[in-house]
């Protein structure tokens, strides 16, 4: 019988977030809104003799040693007591979240495979135990066990659940360019002097290098949004819309070629539990 665990991992925009300094460790001290998202990737993990291996649909998609599915493997198969590397699954990535966009595709497939592996090796993993492998894989992917509205503080991996924000839809913008984080903010520590009205501290500086993403926040603005604005480090920006209307119309607006424009909703932290679970699957 071959087993097989499938998992949905969804995507995240940062509603605010505040750059409050350097770390001596490299990373910069935050204070950041994460709200889920409906949009997803599909993970299915499937048992079948051979190396570990990762297949994914997007080309852009690393599918070796670099994707942090490949380092929550590792992991979780010295959780489960293995020695070596991890062998004998399959991971399938279905991707749909955009990469270097800030929607943090690469964090929540490493949290949903932590789930879909902990599952498929019958791995019981305590919720501390989880918050330390995601938090080593990187400063988001905790928030990416539980998702819904939350506050991340510390590099973002220290969480405080919020009361889930007012559902809305979401028009998301993406540009034919993607930005890497550690550039994002490296752009933000060489004009640390600047000051800015955005909601998210890199937009002003990742918009200094890219003006299209100042462009398309006041567009979506322009077009309704009752909030726009660039999402984590970008390349991505979003605009919230009570009416899914009037998202759609936003859209239709801001699309041109070589954009991607992708209409979807929040997601709260129970349809998250609900919707993210790991399921068997043949
Ligand atoms: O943890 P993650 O690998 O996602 O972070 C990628 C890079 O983003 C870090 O190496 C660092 O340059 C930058 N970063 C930061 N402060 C944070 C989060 C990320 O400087 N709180």
């Amino acid at each position: 019988m071959t087993r097989a665990i499938r998992v949905r991992a969804f995507a995240k925009i940062n509603l605010s977030l505040q750059v409050l300094g350097a770390r001596s460790d490299g990373y910069h001290e935050l204070r950041t809104t994460f709200q889920s998202l409906a949009l997803h990737d599909t993970l299915t993990c499937r048992a079948r003799p051979g190396p570990f291996q990762i297949v994914c649909d997007e080309e852009a998609c690393p599918s070796g040693e670099s994707n942090l599915v490949w380092r929550a493997a590792e992991r979780l198969w010295a959780s489960a007591g293995r020695r070596g590397l991890p062998r004998d699954v399959a991971v399938r990535i279905n991707k749909r979240i955009p990469i270097a966009a800030g929607l943090g595709g690469g964090s929540s497939d490493a949290a949903a495979a932590i789930r879909a592996l902990a599952a498929l090796w019958r791995v019981e993993l305590s919720t501390a135990r989880a918050r330390k492998t995601a938090a080593a894989l990187g400063a988001d992917v905790p928030f990416f066990l539980d998702g819904g509205t939350a506050l991340g503080v510390g590099r973002g991996d220290v969480l405080r659940r919020l009361a889930d924000a007012p559902p809305a839809w979401v028009t998301l913008v993406v540009p034919a360019f993607g930005v890497s984080t550690p550039d994002a903010y490296r752009w933000f520590d060489a004009d640390a002097n600047e000051v800015s009205e955005a909601a998210n501290d890199l937009e002003a500086p990742v918009a200094a290098h890219h003006p299209e993403i100042a462009h398309l926040v006041a567009a979506l603005r322009r077009e309704g949004a009752s909030q726009a604005a660039m999402s984590g480090s970008g390349s991505a920006v979003f605009g919230l819309f009570t009416r899914r209307a009037a998202a759609a119309a936003a859209a239709r607006a801001v699309s041109a070629r070589g954009r991607r424009v992708i209409v979807t909703r929040t997601l709260d932290r129970a349809g998250y539990a609900r919707l993210g679970r790991a399921r068997r699957v043949r």
